[in-house]
């Protein structure tokens, strides 16, 4: 077996599903976030074991406002609440609570490669031309990203398309230190090789990779110069409805199937946002404006939208009323996470063999 990233599909990983998931804490959160993401989590805390993280330990990669952070965590806490997500069923804590994640980080730092590390997108976008100016931590935060994952044998990772590669390195990762710490010492399925869950609810691409209101070839972010680009769960309905209003179409008709969407990103952006909030396929969205203009097109789904983020923003704003109360769900969660982190590390160790470790 040669040090490329050879993306194995899977392993005969014997353990029981979990599903693992993170938000960094750094800006607030768009539309792109709630679909690719914090949707998702509400869904599958029904029928799986879900630990959703707030991860402050990644926003600390890139300069931040200190003063900010810990408002800023519980920014995310409340939007996982405010998304559906109910601590008594899923965690919901802060990934600096549970030392784990930073244990397992630097075993996994003295796995990957460094050949597999750089060929990721996400360095290279975000240290931009000045990468030897960017923290080390940058350069390893997918690293961490990995440590997040399988220090909790999580087998499941709901996030939108742009995590991709980040996932596939999780997998080569777990795959390496399976094979190099296996035989003899008997692990060489300890870690499952987590598969991301990327594809929207309703089983087309809607959610999975929403675009910039501005220039549907680009991702929607929180780090667009310009505020008309996205979003925000925090806009109110006259800001949503003004957002919609001014994204860029195209000089075509409204488009009849799906397939005629094909080159024309903006369109395909705004009935894919049309569809993913409305829980309906792209085809749905088409047939119910068919022969209409991209006017009232826009304002139905400005409707939706207000329709759907409103009770979210609202309860968010709930929430963020008592951050004390916050707190105390997120220190819940974190000493449960910390009970299950504690024996996969404990092992950890042993398998790696380090001098005064046991196995759980
Ligand atoms: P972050 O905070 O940048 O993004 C949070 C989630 O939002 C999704 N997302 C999008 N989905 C669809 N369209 C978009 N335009 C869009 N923009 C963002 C992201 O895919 C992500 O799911 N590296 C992660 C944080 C992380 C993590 C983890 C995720 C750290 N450790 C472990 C899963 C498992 C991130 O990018 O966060």
């Amino acid at each position: 077996m040669t040090d490329a990233a050879d993306h194995q599909a899977s392993n005969d990983y014997q353990g029981p599903d979990r599903v693992f998931s993170g938000v960094q804490p750094t800006g607030s959160l768009h539309l792109g976030n709630y679909l690719g993401a914090l949707k998702k989590f509400a869904r599958l805390q029904h029928d799986h074991d879900c630990l959703f993280c707030i991860v402050d330990l990644h926003a600390i990669t890139m300069p931040v406002d200190r003063a900010k952070l810990a408002d800023q965590t519980r920014h995310i806490a409340a939007a996982f609440l405010a998304a559906g997500v109910d601590p008594n069923k899923a965690g919901v804590y802060a990934q600096s609570a549970v030392p784990a994640h930073a244990e397992l980080a630097w075993y996994f730092n003295c796995v990957a490669r460094m050949g597999w590390v750089q060929r990721m997108t996400q360095f290279k976008d975000k240290s931009g031309k000045n990468a030897e100016a960017a923290s080390v931590g940058l350069f390893t935060y997918p690293v961490l990203q990995a440590a997040d994952i399988l220090a909790f044998k999580a087998t499941h990772v709901p996030v939108g398309e742009d995590q991709k590669q980040h996932l596939e390195l999780s997998r080569d990762i777990a795959a390496k230190f399976n094979r190099d710490f296996g035989e003899p010492a008997g692990a060489p399925n300890f870690f499952p090789l987590p598969e991301p869950l990327i594809q929207g609810l309703n089983g087309n691409r809607a959610g999975a990779r929403i675009m910039s209101l501005r220039d549907g070839t680009k991702k929607m972010s929180k780090s667009d110069p310009s505020d008309a680009s996205r979003i925000n769960l925090t806009d109110d309905a006259d800001m949503i409805a003004r957002k919609i209003r001014k994204a860029k179409t195209d000089t075509g008709e409204m488009p009849v199937t799906v397939e005629a969407m094909e080159g024309r990103p903006e369109i395909a952006n705004l009935v894919g946002i049309y569809a993913a909030l409305a829980d309906i396929p792209d085809q749905v969205v088409l047939d119910r404006h068919q022969g209409s203009q991209f006017g009232p097109f826009k304002t139905a789904l400005a409707e939706v939208a207000v329709e759907a983020l409103r009770p979210v923003s609202d309860l968010m704003r709930r929430y963020l009323s008592d951050p004390d109360e916050l707190d105390r769900i997120m220190a819940r969660s974190a000493d449960a996470a910390r009970e299950i982190s504690e024996p996969v590390m404990a092992d950890v160790r042993h398998i790696i063999g380090f001098h005064g470790s046991r196995a759980s």
